[in-house]
């Protein structure tokens, strides 16, 4: 079976790619994550006992533990997702921003590299690198300017965005200076469960179901183009598995929605799923709030490279992806509670640092 090697898989995205990737049982996946406070070892509780899959604790940073791992497990291919990813947080603090998403990724593919170097041909031609990235590094779209695509020029606007800009620049030229396989992704925002609820869906989700208000920054008309993150992670292993070595491809969602209609859609979709809360209506909670700075207005990805060379479409629709994510957060309020509290940090304790 094949070996993946993933960065950050205890995060949002991470981990809902190797559930699916061990549901299907189509690779055998070795994990190493930091465990950041998005990283939650939670969310793969269900494969304690899978023979199959190895959790790894340790930071992108750390050659020797990134070297050490990829000779011992000999992986045919690597997912890097692992990087900070609030753009919020990279606000006040860009340095953890510029620490992992840059220096962490030139760490990552200078041991990729000579782990690479040191594979026979059959390896060399088989092994593939995929670099997890984002639509934010293409900066913002006027009302009527077309979609992002691959061509589109970067202008990242954020401390995040730009951090995620410098290390696809590392990625690309891994490929072109040393032949390294890789593989970019840029993908729109993604939405689903276990996303930390830092980020806009979950938040308002949470918050609505507490009575807290609604914080909605500006006037709420800046645009994100919404990705159901099975649908994500489908394309990631498509781009795996059959992606042009040294190519990008742009992931999203086609589904463009200012802020006040996403949080407007949860408050109606919580009017029907919880009649009987005290909070109806729901949208009675949403309040303007200053807006972020360097706030991006609108984000859309064009997805025609995807769809023509690798046959990829979202199959899920807002709609049925908003309500399937509102009612998973309803039904795991364990999950919620520990997420709050910072109790499953508990874990890391319990299971590393009393070793
Ligand atoms: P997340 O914040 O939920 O998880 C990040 C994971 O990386 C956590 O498990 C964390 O512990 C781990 N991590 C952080 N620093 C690390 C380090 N130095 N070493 C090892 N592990 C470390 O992120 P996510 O939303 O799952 O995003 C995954 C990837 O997808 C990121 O690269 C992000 O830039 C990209 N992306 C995300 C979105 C989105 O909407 N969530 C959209 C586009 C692109
Ligand atoms: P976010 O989920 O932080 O993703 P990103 O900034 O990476 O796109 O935010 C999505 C949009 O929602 C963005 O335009 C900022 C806005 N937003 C709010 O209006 N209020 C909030 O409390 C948050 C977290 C985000």
């Amino acid at each position: 079976m094949r070996k993946w090697f993933v960065t950050g898989g205890a995060g949002f995205i991470g981990s809902n790619f190797i559930l699916a990737r061990r549901t299907e049982q189509s690779a055998l996946i070795i994990n190493l994550d930091k465990l950041t406070y998005a990283g939650n070892p939670a969310n793969l509780e269900s494969l304690h006992d899978d023979p199959d899959y190895t959790f790894v604790h340790g930071d992108i940073c750390d050659r020797k533990l990134v070297r050490d791992n990829l000779n011992k497990y000999k992986p045919h291919a690597l997912i890097h997702f692992a990087a900070e990813t609030h753009v919020d947080r990279s606000i006040p603090e860009p340095e953890t921003f510029i620490q992992t998403n840059v220096l962490g990724t030139f760490s990552l593919l200078e041991e990729v590299r000579h782990y690479w170097e040191n594979l026979d041909d059959s390896g060399k031609d088989e092994f593939r690198f995929l670099h997890v990235s984002t639509d934010e590094v293409y900066g913002s779209l006027k009302p009527d300017d077309p979609p992002f695509s691959e061509h589109s020029p970067y202008r990242p606007n954020s401390p995040y965005s730009a951090s995620k800009a410098a290390g696809d620049h590392l990625a690309r030229a891994y490929y072109n200076t040393y032949g390294l396989p890789i593989l970019i992704t840029n993908c729109s925002n993604n939405y689903g469960h276990y996303q930390f609820p830092e980020k806009l869906i979950p938040l308002m989700i949470l918050n609505a179901l507490e009575g807290k208000t609604l914080p909605i920054y500006g006037d709420g008309k800046n645009i994100r183009d919404w990705l159901y993150v099975g649908d994500n992670n489908e394309a990631l292993k498509l781009v795996v598995e059959r992606g042009k070595v040294g190519e990008t491809y742009n992931i999203g969602g086609c589904c463009e929605k200012t802020n006040i209609e996403v949080v407007m859609s949860i408050c109606t979709i919580l009017d029907q799923l919880c009649p009987d809360s005290p909070q109806i209506p729901h949208k009675s909670l949403i309040t303007f709030v200053k807006d972020r700075p360097g706030h991006d207005r609108r984000y859309a990805v064009d997805i025609s490279k995807i769809e023509k060379e690798l046959g990829w479409r979202p199959k899920e629709t807002f709609e049925t992806g908003l309500k399937k994510t509102i009612q998973w957060y309803i039904d795991n309020p364990k999950w919620i509670e520990s997420v709050i509290t910072g109790a499953y940090r508990n874990w890391i304790e319990q299971n590393y640092e009393k070793r």
